[in-house]
């Protein structure tokens, strides 16, 4: 047994067993790798280790990046926007449908001459795609240049992961550590030890969740707060709850001490994040309702603005429309994902809502907050949808009159129920249909967006306008975008813009303080 064998036996057994207490240990121990190898590092690097984090997918996906992105900082990486200069890559993947998986493998593919340049570079996946053991084993595979692989429900194990793998690639035996987890895949567990140099560990799922992870916010005066993980509803047609395991949520104490530090750090404006905030603390052990949640939240001194996602239309409570109509610091927004406006296609699809249900929730909406703007999530082209069903999808956006949507063609998705329908539709049809879609919201909106013209609205301002550094950016209670002229010190704050010009999904406005 050689010196660093001992070594890395030693340091893995005096690994405290509690999180984050363990993954804060092994922290300590790669940064103190790191310094010991930095001189060899920067003859080849030129510089101190820089990383790239590329996030793919939802708001949960770039909440999570956000915990990656700080471990690394933590470790005394510097960050970089550009893969293609960075020591240490890491993908956070989705898989929600085909097309993102696709540029995701076009993304690795051009890294491979990078990396043949520069000898310690490191390429990392995780995220939803690493949950599916076939896209694992077609990196295998195909992708040489892939040294570190890990799912979902391991995320915060990335600091012990990182540590194995410089061991391993020195040449050391690993042993990942499942912390009393399920194993989906792994390179290196329980001694079946792996001739190569890559890392590989994702989980089945987990029960746990671990708080206070180091955390790299992207904006100082507003952030997206975990209130839960996973999905239990299983439309036929997605793969969100195969990948991201089954509904947990976080306790409130942890979620509203999380809000108030924020608030106190200068945070204006939080965005709750769930799958279905709705079924927010139905299994905690003391049950909480998503309604009572937000009002907790509104309590907090510091926050101006509430808004969260994603609301599924099938729970959506009159407790928490009262709870929205009386509150002065909740969005008036509200994404209220539609899928299909046919009743017999939500049904294929387990929404578990019918149309007319969909117009009932949607209307209590706007008759108590007649100002609200509401988006809307919509599939085309699922299993089966005839011309008759399509139609009624078209009726439910005029009568509804979403601010915006996003529109998705149907996606396939191995192993959802849907991936089995017959009769799937012909792809000229689906586009036939899709640009029709479009073509009506994007008249909609356009409308909607003429509607608040020539009003005095409060704005959040958020950056320097990218195209034209004379103007600010800001967003509308309603999440609309305005262009402004006006001092970047306004950045960050609260304040009150006319909206001069409606220019169909943005405004030009001018400052009105
Ligand atoms: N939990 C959220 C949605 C998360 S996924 C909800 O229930 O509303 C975001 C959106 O991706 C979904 O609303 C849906 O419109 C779309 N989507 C999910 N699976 C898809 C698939 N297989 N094909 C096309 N679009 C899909
Ligand atoms: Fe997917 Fe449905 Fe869960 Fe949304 S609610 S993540 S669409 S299974
Ligand atoms: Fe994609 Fe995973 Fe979000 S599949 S949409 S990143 S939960």
């Amino acid at each position: 047994m050689n010196e660093n064998n001992t070594g890395y036996k030693n340091i893995k057994e005096m690994a405290p067993s509690a999180e984050p207490e363990r993954q804060y240990y092994f922290i300590k121990e790669t940064k103190k790798l790191l310094k010991n190898r930095f001189e060899e590092y920067k003859t080849s690097f030129g510089t101190f280790p820089k990383y790239c984090v590329v996030t793919f997918g939802c708001q949960m996906n770039a909440r999570d990046s956000e915990k990656l992105s700080g471990i690394l900082k933590e470790l005394g990486f510097s960050e970089t926007e550009d893969e293609t200069e960075a020591d240490f890559v890491l993908f956070n993947t989705c898989t929600v449908r085909e097309n993102a998986n696709d540029r995701l493998y076009g993304r690795i593919g051009r890294l491979k001459h990078v990396k043949a340049m520069n000898p310690h570079m490191i390429i990392g996946i995780c995220g939803c795609m690493m949950q599916e053991p076939d896209e694992i084993e077609k990196i295998k595979k195909k992708y040489p240049q892939i040294d570190l692989i890990f799912g979902t429900h391991n995320l915060y194990t990335f600091p012990e992961l990182i540590y194995d793998l410089i061991m391993k690639r020195e040449g050391e035996s690993v042993e990942i550590a499942d912390l009393g987890n399920d194993v989906l895949f792994s390179s290196d567990y329980k001694g079946r030890h792996n001739s190569g140099k890559r890392v590989i560990s994702v989980w089945k799922d987990t029960k746990d969740i671990v708080e206070a992870l180091p955390n790299d916010r992207k904006y100082p005066f507003k952030q997206g707060v975990n209130i839960m993980f996973g999905c239990n509803n299983f439309c036929s047609y997605c793969i969100v709850p195969y990948v991201r395991g089954r509904e947990r949520s976080r306790k409130p104490e942890d979620i509203l001490n999380e809000v108030k530090a924020l608030a106190e750090d200068g945070v204006k404006e939080i965005m709750l994040l769930g799958q279905n905030v709705n079924s927010y603390g139905k299994n905690l052990p003391e049950p909480m309702s998503f309604a009572e949640l937000l009002s907790e939240v509104e309590r907090i001194e510091g926050i101006e603005r509430i808004r969260f996602m994603t609301s599924h239309p099938k729970d959506l409570s009159d407790e928490l429309i009262a709870v929205m109509a009386a509150s002065h610091k909740i969005c008036r927004q509200f994404h209220l994902p539609l899928q299909s406006g046919s009743s017999s296609v939500l049904k294929r699809m387990n929404r578990v809502y019918d149309k007319e249900r969909f117009l009932e929730r949607a209307e209590a909406l706007k008759k108590a907050m007649p100002d609200i703007a509401i988006s809307t999530d919509i599939i085309v082209g699922f299993p089966g949808e005839t011309e008759e069903d399509f139609l009624e999808t078209l009726d439910v956006v005029e009568k509804v009159r979403f601010d915006s949507a996003f529109t998705f063609i149907y996606s396939k998705r191995e192993g959802t129920p849907a991936a089995k329908y017959e009769d799937q539709i012909p792809e000229a049809v689906i586009k036939d249909r899709f640009d029709r879609l479009l073509a009506l919201q994007n008249r909609i909106s356009e409308e909607e967006c003429k509607k608040r013209e020539g009003k005095t609205l409060p704005v959040l301002v958020e950056e320097l306008n990218p195209h034209d550094s004379k103007l600010l950016t800001g967003r509308l209670e309603s999440n609309g975008v305005v262009h402004f002229e006006g001092p970047k010190e306004l950045i960050g704050k609260i304040v009150n813009v006319r909206l001069d010009e409606a220019k169909g999904f943005y405004y030009m406005g001018s400052l009105n303080d």
